[in-house]
């Protein structure tokens, strides 16, 4: 592969995706930020400079494996601390699988604000289509700036996350008589590849396309076996890589992205996000009617998601459960914080755990800030498999996240975790970087401990993870940890002192 390299300016700027200004954060001025496009097996090179005035910053390229590169994660409190004003950090990364990603910052709810981005890497086609759209970005809006709103919400004895005003495709909509929607070509005849990512910061979409149907044949970074569907469930973190054929009559249709009203999370106004298909020059407004859609809090089913290539999961070492649950502030008894498996993830950002790792932590000397999960005893080896259970206690549901792996998804249901672990798919289960935690139900993940670092695992609400839905997976002996981080070590340690003297 060849190197593909990226220049990337954090700064914040105004602007009005949607007719209404307010300030955002950005990848060099525009929102979504630049496509990172690579060929499978590429090596990428993003250097990012932080233009902020008065904050640190730190990108994470979503799903991407990092397979032996743990320092390119951009986790803040995980494996850096912040890039400082002024600052600039180098993140190398090579593209080991293909299809559909995104970009963001891992740093406190700066993603929210906009900086984001989409990712494209080239494959090998696995179906058949004429002509590549590229990354359509689903966002649920928010017109304040996210610290305020976490701080709101903070406030609120319900531990409610505020709702957004508005959503967008691609950074567009309308919002009364303000903003434009986007728009796409469709040539009659053709077969288009649509790249769909939910880059919410809480709403799961359904997005269809009047008239027409969608055959799903990508999940994440993982190829599957085709099927054809109307609506497509999208929850925050995920790809859908759809192939829409335009076997309709010439004119303009609307395309849709409607947020699940009973995930709980919706302002009317959010209703209208939507975009046009046109076959033809006409600028008229669509007229066409929605394919009938169902409100559920839900999924695409397990069922359904069959990777293309298959694999078989091992039995596990080990097989820990974690309970979710909303639990008071210990300092502010008002305010709800997430709580996982008996911790509330709120770590240091000035010590991140990849330092404590090589500076040669025990385990019981990781602070219980960081909700470790800790498999270092069971080393890092291409065939030792591990399952986590999780449980969700409260009738709220969580788009699931890892680091660092595809997870398998082993099995999931309503009601508490009472399977015999024989009884989990372990046969080509669905395997993806983002999954959904059905509310008051559970999910059964596996992934081998093939990649030595730290990772983090969180709940993709962003308000979940800022509010404590997150553990700390910690792979890998710590000569193994070491072997990987070997002279990045002085980057880390550059970049922390640079935090440090900030002050910030
Ligand atoms: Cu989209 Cu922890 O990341």
């Amino acid at each position: 592969g060849v190197t593909r390299e990226y220049w990337f300016v954090v700064k914040e700027v105004t602007l009005a995706p949607d007719g209404v200004s307010r300030k955002m954060l950005t990848i060099n001025g525009t929102y979504p930020g630049p496509t990172i496009e690579a060929d499978w097996g590429d090596n990428v090179v993003v250097h990012v400079k932080n233009a902020l005035a008065t904050n640190g910053t730190g990108i994470h390229f979503h799903g991407v494996r990092q397979l032996g590169t743990n320092f390119a994660d951009g986790a803040i409190s995980m494996t850096e601390c912040p890039i400082s004003p002024g600052d600039s950090f180098t993140y190398k990364w090579r593209a080991t699988q293909h299809g559909t990603g995104w970009y963001h910052s891992h740093y406190s709810l700066q993603y929210s604000d906009g900086l984001l981005g989409p990712i494209v890497v080239h494959g090998p086609k696995t179906e058949n289509y004429d002509i590549d759209i590229g990354p359509i970005l689903l966002t649920d809006h928010y017109h304040t700036p996210a610290e305020q709103l976490a701080a709101s919400a903070l406030t609120n004895t319900l531990g409610l996350p505020p709702l957004a005003e508005n959503g967008l495709i691609n950074g567009k909509n309308v919002y009364g008589t303000k903003g434009s929607r986007f728009e796409t070509k469709f040539t009659p005849g053709k077969k288009h590849l649509l790249r769909l990512v939910n880059t919410g910061s809480e709403v799961t979409f359904k997005f269809s396309i009047d008239n027409h149907k969608l055959l799903v044949v990508g999940m994440d970074w993982v190829p599957i076996v085709p099927y054809e569907t109307s609506v497509l469930f999208i929850g925050v973190g995920q790809r859908y890589d759809v192939i829409v054929e335009a076997n309709q009559i010439s004119r303009n249709y609307w395309m849709r992205a409607n947020p699940m009203l009973s995930c709980l999370t919706i302002n009317v106004n959010a209703f209208n996000v939507r975009g046009i298909v046109r076959y033809t020059d006409s600028t008229a407004n669509p007229t066409t009617v929605s394919w009938n859609i169902i409100d559920a809090c839900v999924d695409e089913p397990l069922s359904t998601l069959i990777p293309y290539h298959a694999h078989t999961v091992g039995p596990s070492a080990i097989s820990p459960v974690f309970s979710a649950n909303l639990l008071p502030d210990s300092i502010i008894p008002t305010a709800l914080r997430w709580d996982v498996g008996g911790h509330i993830f709120h770590p240091p950002k000035n010590n991140p755990l990849v330092k404590q790792l090589l500076d040669g932590f025990s385990a019981s000397s990781i602070h219980t800030d960081f909700a470790p999960v800790d498999f270092t005893s069971l080393g890092a080896s291409d065939d030792t498999w591990v399952y986590i259970i999780l449980q969700s206690l409260l009738p709220l549901a969580h788009p699931i996240h890892l680091h660092g792996h595809d997870f398998y998804v082993l099995g999931r249901g309503l009601g508490s975790f009472h399977e015999p672990l024989a009884n989990l798919n372990l046969n080509n289960p669905t395997r993806r970087d983002t999954v959904n935690l059905p509310g008051s139900g559970w999910l059964a993940l596996a992934f081998k401990l093939d990649n030595p670092g730290a990772w983090i695992l969180h709940c993709h609400i962003a308000w979940h993870l800022h509010h404590g839905f997150a553990l700390s997976v910690l792979e890998g002996t710590t000569a193994q940890v070491e072997g990987v981080w070997g002279q990045e070590r002085g980057e880390l340690e550059r970049v922390c002192s640079n935090w440090g003297v900030s002050g910030l």
